[in-house]
């Protein structure tokens, strides 16, 4: 009930731009301030613990050594789930499943809105074109010892155009700072901005693009998940939090620039031009994806509000904050995506942190006819909240806790025999970053689906599980709960 009432409701968030969210976050006392912390190090090191620390706050770093006061960074924002819930306009307290519900409801009712066009905006409180462009003049931190650079861009959004229709693309694809003016923008094969940039250099054209840097987090979560194909992200962003964002016309692309966040950077990326990007810290817990030759991308024209925050979200070994509010979400996403193929009875999906929520994902069904478990299984694989860089999915009955590590590996050892319930999926979307894959031959892996179903023909005889139930077990601690105190 709440949730459908949520989704209908018109504006669902009371903050404007990353600097009130900040002041909601601040008044539920989920945030730090800290000065005087180098990014040479110490903002990497401490961001690495935050991110890795269960009831972390968000911190907020001022003062930056070598850096005007106001220039700052702000890391672990999304990493607890009041911080997520200040987001989306939700109650600081609501339960995880709630949590997933109400998106899932959103996600059904969304109406993309598209972005309003202004003409000035606090984006535009300082601009900076040609010579006058100074990207060193940002704390961008050094967030692991072996990166190959400064990466300004990590929680941000690259908004690119398809160059043979109208769709507006929003991606999280890491930036590095290369010199003044320059940057690398490292996007995977297969997502949309990587679609984008090469029918654009298949013409021998440039790809204009514009990096946000720091922007509200309803904005960076829009950039980060899995958003199908022509959908805007800016106006699916609009549309979760029912209210427009308002856009600046970028000078020199015509891309749409929004009007309160942080940091913008303008320009092309270059087909004919290249420098090495990386090593960065990645999300699978290594530096896969090692160092290239990457497109150069050429600030034109940058903007940045006054005290500029940029939104740092570097990736860490799994789980990290990436995990930690996506698990959630690319969850949700999942399940719904399952029932929108038209698989039946899905109780319930979880892509575990640790595997990324991406190579562990767990999938739960009421089983309805022989076949459905494999349905299931080959679906999570392949849609579109599974598909890129999987690698296990696990099938279930609808008596395990898919977030349950040790349900669901209890259900994989007594449930599956390996010659009947293994699955293999061969040539799948992977890509530079996969660790399991040796450099030179990335580009595919393989899934394995495990079906840990009681087998369909003889789920009768299946032996009983040991109890007790829910019910009795709560009885019991009730009633002896003492003896462990
Ligand atoms: C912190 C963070 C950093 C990311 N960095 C990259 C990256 O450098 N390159 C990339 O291709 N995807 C990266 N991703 C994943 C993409 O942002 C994600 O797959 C997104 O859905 C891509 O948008 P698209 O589907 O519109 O291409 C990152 C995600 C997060 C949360």
């Amino acid at each position: 009930m709440m949730a459908q009432q949520a989704a209908m409701s018109q504006q669902r968030t009371s903050y404007r731009d990353l600097r009130e969210w900040l002041q909601r976050v601040d008044a539920l006392g989920e945030l730090r301030h800290l000065s005087g912390v180098g990014w040479e190090e110490d903002i990497g090191r401490i961001t690495e613990m935050l991110q890795h620390t269960d009831g972390a706050p968000a911190v907020l770093f001022d003062e930056v050594p070598g850096y005007p006061k106001g220039y700052r960074v702000l890391v672990n924002a999304q990493g607890e789930r009041p911080r997520l819930a200040v987001t989306l306009g939700l109650p600081s307290n609501i339960g995880a499943l709630e949590l997933m519900d109400e998106w899932t409801a959103r996600m059904d009712a969304l109406q993309a809105l598209p972005v309003e066009w202004v003409s000035d905006g606090p984006i535009a409180e300082n601009v900076f074109e040609g010579e006058a462009i100074d990207l060193w003049k940002f704390p961008s931190p050094m967030w692991h010892q072996e990166d190959g650079g400064r990466y300004l861009g990590t929680g941000d959004g690259v908004i690119t155009k398809d160059p043979e229709s109208d769709w507006v693309n929003m991606g999280t694809y890491r930036v590095m700072v290369h010199d003044e003016r320059h940057t690398g923008i490292y996007i995977s094969p297969g997502k949309h901005g990587y679609i984008h940039r090469n029918k654009y250099f298949d013409q021998g054209q440039p790809m204009p693009a514009v990096v946000l840097a720091g922007m509200d987090p309803l904005l960076f979560i829009a950039s980060c998940i899995e958003i199908a194909p022509n959908v805007s992200e800016l106006e699916w962003a609009g549309g979760m939090r029912g209210r427009a964002y308002e856009c600046l016309r970028g000078r020199y692309t015509g891309l749409p620039i929004p009007a309160y966040a942080e940091i913008a950077l303008e320009g092309f990326l270059y087909p004919d031009r290249q420098r090495l990007e990386g090593p960065f810290g990645e999300w699978t817990g290594y530096y896969a994806s090692a160092s290239r030759q990457e497109p150069v991308f050429e600030v034109k024209a940058l903007y940045h509000r006054h005290d500029p925050i940029i939104l740092g979200v570097p990736p860490q070994k799994p789980p990290y904050e990436a995990h930690r509010f996506r698990e959630y979400l690319r969850s949700a996403n999942l399940r719904r995506e399952l029932r929108l193929a038209g698989v039946p009875d899905v109780t319930a999906a979880w892509c575990h942190g640790v595997g990324g929520c991406r190579l562990f994902n767990v999938v739960a069904i009421k089983q309805r006819y022989p076949g459905h478990a494999r349905m299931a299984g080959h679906v999570a694989a392949m849609c579109r909240a599974g598909a890129y860089l999987g690698r296990i999915v696990v099938v279930v009955d609808d008596d395990i806790d898919v977030t349950d590590l040790n349900e669901v590996v209890w259900a994989i050892c007594t449930r599956a025999d390996p010659e009947r319930d293994l699955d293999l999926i061969k040539r799948a979307w992977s890509g530079p970053l996969d660790p399991a894959i040796r450099p030179g031959e990335k580009g595919f892996n393989s899934r394995i689906i495990i079906d840990a179903t009681r087998p369909w023909e003889w789920r009768a005889e299946f032996p009983p599980a040991i109890g007790p139930t829910p019910e009795y077990k709560r009885e019991t601690r009730e009633k002896w709960g003492w003896i462990l105190k």
